[in-house]
């Protein structure tokens, strides 16, 4: 699978317009540095999403609002690294964008000098202006709506959106407007996270860009999870993520032998010393 994945040629965001024209499925993943962005380059995604997730899976935050710029500007560095085969995504996070467009063009601006080659940002109608500035200086966006955990007072939490109908904050109305709205804006793909499968598949095919749905259903354009629960590295267990393997175990009953060997003096032996 490796010499196969490194065969292919790099993915770009043109590739995401041709991926959907295709119908080819989209695999998006979070990584948050060199090691990680490396494996799941390797294991074939087309997208790394360094996500600003960050702030809940390695910072240990309840919520991604106190992620900071440097924080991101730091984990994209990290994960450019790599030099993945994989589209870069790098997420602005909280109060990086919201004040204005230029704001947004400065913060993307630093995510794109250390390796970003597209940005996401979270919202709809409400951040069309930003979307149209950032895409007039060809920096690409994805769009991000539904569930936006940058929301997370506004929601009351990590709430599933759009299940009701009307135009209040979160309905159905409302998240078709926001889909057109970010596609008309210019961005390139737009996340949609934590809506019903019905009105995830009615946005997939209402748009001419594609949707990487989370806790979106099967109809999507494409998919992405977090890559720790992914990995069973999160003590989490959501609805909507699915664990492909439980490294959480593994890393604990490692650890756990290593801890056992030098407390008995086995580690380490004499093949691993010097003479
Ligand atoms: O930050 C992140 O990981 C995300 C995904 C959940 C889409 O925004």
């Amino acid at each position: 699978m490796t010499s196969e994945t490194h065969q292919r040629p790099k993915v770009t965001v043109p590739e995401l317009a041709r991926m959907k024209a295709l119908g080819e499925k989209i695999a998006m993943i979070t990584a948050y540095d060199v090691t990680f962005a490396r494996l799941v380059d390797l294991a074939g995604v087309d997208v790394i999403l360094v996500g600003d997730s960050v702030g809940m899976v390695v910072q240990g935050e309840a919520n991604t609002i106190p992620v900071a710029l440097d924080d991101m500007v730091y984990h994209v560095r990290l994960v450019s690294r790599a030099k993945p085969r994989a589209l870069i995504v790098g997420d602005l996070p909280f109060g990086s964008y919201q004040v204005s467009p230029q704001q947004a063009v400065e913060s993307s601006i630093r995510l794109m000098k250390e390796g970003a080659e597209c940005v996401k940002l979270e919202g709809g109608v409400v951040m069309a202006e930003t979307i149209e500035a950032l895409t007039r200086v060809d920096i690409p966006v994805v769009g991000h709506i539904g569930l936006t955990p940058q929301s997370f007072h506004r929601m009351g939490g990590h709430k599933v959106q759009g299940r009701s109908g009307g135009f209040e904050a979160g309905g159905r109305e409302r998240l078709l407007e926001d889909a057109h709205a970010v596609e008309q804006a210019g961005a390139c793909a737009v996340v949609v996270e934590g809506v019903p499968l019905d009105l995830a598949a009615d946005i997939t095919k209402k748009l001419s860009i594609p949707t990487i749905g989370i806790g979106a259903g099967p109809c999507c354009d494409g998919q992405v999870l977090v890559l720790h629960d992914v990995l069973g590295l999160s003590d989490l267990t959501l609805k909507f993520t699915k664990q492909y393997a439980n490294l959480r175990d593994e890393a604990i009953e490692a650890t756990a032998a290593f801890v056992r060997e030098v407390r008995d003096g086995t580690w380490p032996d004499d093949a691993h010393s010097f003479h």
